[in-house]
């Protein structure tokens, strides 16, 4: 990913164009999903050296339309800006034009006020007290995965953990059978890393979730998402059968990839730092802070809104239609907002991070991948004497909307 200036550059090539209102100073070349290096969270927070907003010819954020490029806002306080003023920075640009349709990801692609219309029945599904109740099951479920492997002083982490906890976990409180879930990791991974079979594995998860909810429409499960949202109103009124299955998807694709992504960083990290293992597994009441900064340190999610008015916004021109990207790698490694935030820190404080965003679309589900982060590495710590990254091991990044790593393989 590199990052050139463009004053002598064609303003279009094969694959990209770059609109005229937009000045040639500030294109730089910054698409999640290429160019990323194993260290992708330190090469994005060199784009604070640069503009505050520049324009990226070639973008994640293209919603299905090839070569469509964005905004990229840097600063941590233009993007909640961006994220807050929902009547010109929309999420209303459905992400099932991607497989020909055009039915809506609920709440996340409605704007205000509508929004709050289907959010409101949404937030107690995952809310602390709920989240409270389930911990006990991630402590059980997080100490048999771990007794499994532990004798064996290796593992490749995210096939042997990282994903098998919380997605089991995510499943259950879904009420769906884990049989599949090595399918279900696939359609995750195609969905939120591959541009080009995005389309395929959308289609493939909504023919699966249309069977569930005929299921739980038959049988109801008490206390299952699936079966609770098929009673959800929106106002006075019930959820249609599209909003029943675009409240779903997203719940099943949310849950999916971002906190195993999250849970590889983090666990690199440990096993690059013994020393912060051991003060962990010295001091394990340090674990929720040490999350929280985890998750500023190594934020997973780039989101984007469209520009649905012209508008002169951060000192440029927006035109309608103009997509604008939000990361969250940048937004929490902004020096303005975090003091030498290069710097991992277990103990900072304050730590007020955008990770799971802001705004009226924050994240439903952070109460949930907070627990079962704190959860794994308490259990882990536990469990598992001093653990390295295997030598000789080159990390391999996926990108996209969520930022991923391929293997994370371990010893210890
Ligand atoms: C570490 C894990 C997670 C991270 C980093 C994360 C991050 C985010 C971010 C950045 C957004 C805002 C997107 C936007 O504004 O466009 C979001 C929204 C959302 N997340 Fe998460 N998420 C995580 C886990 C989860 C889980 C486990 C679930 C579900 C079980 C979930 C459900 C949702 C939903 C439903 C929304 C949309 C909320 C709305 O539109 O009102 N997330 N998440």
């Amino acid at each position: 990913m590199e990052a050139p200036m463009m004053h002598d550059q064609p303003r279009r090539s094969g694959n990209w164009t770059v609109p005229d209102h937009v000045p040639a100073e500030l294109v730089r070349f910054l698409d999640f999903r290429t160019g990323l290096s194993s260290c992708p969270h330190a090469q994005v927070a060199e784009f604070h050296k640069g503009p505050s907003v520049f324009y990226s010819p070639l973008s994640h954020q293209d919603r299905g339309g090839e070569g469509k490029g964005a905004w990229v806002l840097t600063r941590a306080e233009d993007i909640r800006k961006m994220l807050q003023q929902t009547d010109i920075f929309s999420s209303a640009e459905p992400r099932s034009y991607a497989m020909g349709e055009s039915w809506k990801l609920i709440p996340l692609e409605v704007d205000p006020p509508e929004h709050a219309l289907f959010r409101a029945p949404l937030n107690a599904l995952l809310s602390p007290g709920r989240i409270n109740g389930l911990e006990p099951r991630m402590r059980t479920m997080a100490a048999e995965l771990i007794d499994a492997i532990k004798d064996e002083h290796e593992c490749e982490f995210i096939r042997s953990f990282g994903e098998q906890m919380p997605v089991r976990i995510f499943l259950e409180l879904m009420g769906m059978s884990d049989h599949e879930l090595k399918k279900f990791r696939s359609w995750a991974d195609m969905i939120v890393h591959d541009r080009h079979k995005r389309g395929q594995a959308m289609a493939e998860v909504k023919a699966f979730l249309a069977e569930q909810i005929t299921e739980h429409r038959a049988n109801p499960r008490e206390g299952t998402l699936v079966t609770e949202a098929l009673g959800f109103k929106a106002g006075d009124r019930p959820f249609t059968d599209e909003e029943v299955m675009g409240t779903v998807f997203l719940l099943f694709i949310g849950g999916l990839d971002t906190v195993v992504s999250s849970l590889s960083y983090h666990f690199r990290y440990l096993a690059e730092h013994p020393e912060d293992q051991q003060r962990l597994r010295q001091n394990p009441e340090m674990i929720p802070d040490a999350v929280e900064e985890l998750f500023r340190a190594f934020p997973v999610v780039t989101t984007g809104r469209v520009v649905s008015q012209d508008t002169e916004m951060f000192g440029v021109l927006m035109k309608k239609g103009d997509m604008v990207a939000g990361s969250t790698l940048l937004s929490t490694s902004d020096p303005e907002e975090f003091e030498n935030p290069e710097i991992i820190d277990l103990t900072r404080s304050p730590n007020r991070h955008n990770a799971f965003s802001f705004g009226p679309h924050r994240c439903l589900g952070s109460h949930l991948a907070r627990r079962e982060v704190q959860v794994a590495i308490d259990e882990w710590l536990k469990r598992i004497p001093e653990f390295r990254v295997r030598p000789g091991t080159k990390f391999e990044t996926l990108g996209g909307g969520v930022m991923g790593m391929k293997e994370l393989p371990l010893v210890w």
